[in-house]
């Protein structure tokens, strides 16, 4: 089997992931690695060409077939767009995009380039959601009638502090789009695009300093005209308290919660549907002062290998992405509209 080329593009927090994954993986190569600070060049092996701008590597001539776009989320559309036109296939980092207008025109270079973009929710891999989507996908929910979702975590300053761009709305666009658009994805898939969406948002910490509030609430119906809410915060205790997701539906109930929706919480479904028991803990990733989304980055990479090497469409791909840009930038402008 062919190793699958890849290419780093911002190697921060997440793009390190990427270096090491990719050097874990038997059908994948690392083939250059393009930062703007030059000091994160020791986080790539040393024999790896390194850029510090995107203009010198396609300069280079250097030939891969994807590139790892892992820069900030505000860039991740030009960068994405860029890299499809230069030919190569591309994994966009979360959110896709900052603006649905944005998302419209990555999928119209995709779609000129012939080339695929793979969106990066790796949430999607937790045991637990996977049961989940089959359980409301085969009707076993019945009808769902009203979903909470409540995503209460802590961001500190020296979060802010350590890339400053996370704390802009220009290039991070705040906490739906940076801690919460994996909820937003997974509310998505499980349950349809929500409509209605009436939100408020509000600081509860003004010690930390950012463009945008850290706390909010949205409202909004279903498709089939159940009722949702959709509560967060970066503004917990110290550390992260919860990700969870309570379903209120004909035929039962369910709460997934932990810090992820990795943990099954409460069940109660009729007697004839089997409930699972998960035991194998899946873990966060680990960013030493804080926690990010689940660790199944090296599960996603290997999907997109295996998707490149049979030619398959990605599993998440710009449309997927566009349906959670969609959802925060609507909840946004509800809540700017509320809190003029
Ligand atoms: N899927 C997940 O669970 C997950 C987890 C963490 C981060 N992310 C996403 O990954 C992206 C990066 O986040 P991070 O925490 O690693 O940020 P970071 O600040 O640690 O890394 C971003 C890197 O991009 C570089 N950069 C900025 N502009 C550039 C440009 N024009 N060309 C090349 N490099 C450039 C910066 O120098 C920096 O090294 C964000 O979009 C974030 O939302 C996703």
């Amino acid at each position: 089997m062919n190793k699958i080329q890849f290419v780093i593009i911002g190697v921060g927090r997440i793009g390190t992931k990427y270096s090491k994954i990719i050097s874990e993986n038997p059908n994948a190569e690392l083939i250059a690695a393009v930062d703007v600070d030059f000091s994160k060049r020791k986080a790539i092996p040393n024999l790896v060409p390194f850029f510090t701008n995107i203009i010198d590597f396609l300069d280079s001539g250097i030939k891969a077939d994807m590139v790892c776009v892992c820069t900030p989320n505000g860039l991740h559309a030009v960068h994405t767009i860029t890299f499809l036109s230069a030919g190569f296939h591309v994994i966009c980092e979360k959110p896709i995009a900052l603006h649905l207008a944005d998302g419209q025109k990555m999928l119209t270079a995709e779609v000129a380039s012939g080339k695929r973009v793979f969106a990066v929710m790796q949430n999607r891999y937790s045991p637990v959601s996977i049961w989940l989507k089959k359980l409301i996908d085969a009707k076993k929910l019945g009808e769902i009638k009203f979903i909470q979702i409540n995503c209460f975590w802590n961001r500190s300053q020296q979060y802010y502090t350590e890339a400053p761009w996370r704390a802009t709305l220009e290039l991070g666009g705040g906490p739906l789009f940076t801690q919460f658009s994996h909820f937003v994805d997974l509310m998505i898939w499980l349950t349809g695009q929500p409509k209605n969406i009436v939100a408020e948002s509000f600081n509860l910490n003004n010690e930390i300093k950012t463009e945008f509030n850290d706390s909010g609430t949205i409202k909004f119906n279903l498709e089939n005209g159940g009722i949702g809410t959709f509560n967060y915060t970066n503004a917990a205790f110290e550390r992260n308290v919860e990700s969870s997701l309570t379903i209120i539906a004909t035929k039962g109930n369910i709460k997934v919660g932990g810090q992820y929706m990795e943990k099954l919480e409460y069940v109660n479904l009729e007697k004839s549907t089997q409930i699972p028991v998960f035991n194998k803990v899946t873990n966060a990733n680990d960013y030493q002062f804080y926690q990010g989304s689940l660790d199944k980055h090296d599960e996603f990479l290997a999907n997109v290998i295996h998707c490149l090497h049979n030619n398959l469409p990605p599993e998440v791909g710009i449309d997927d992405g566009m349906k959670i840009v969609s959802f925060i930038e609507e909840a946004m402008q509800a809540a700017e509209y509320k809190n003029y």
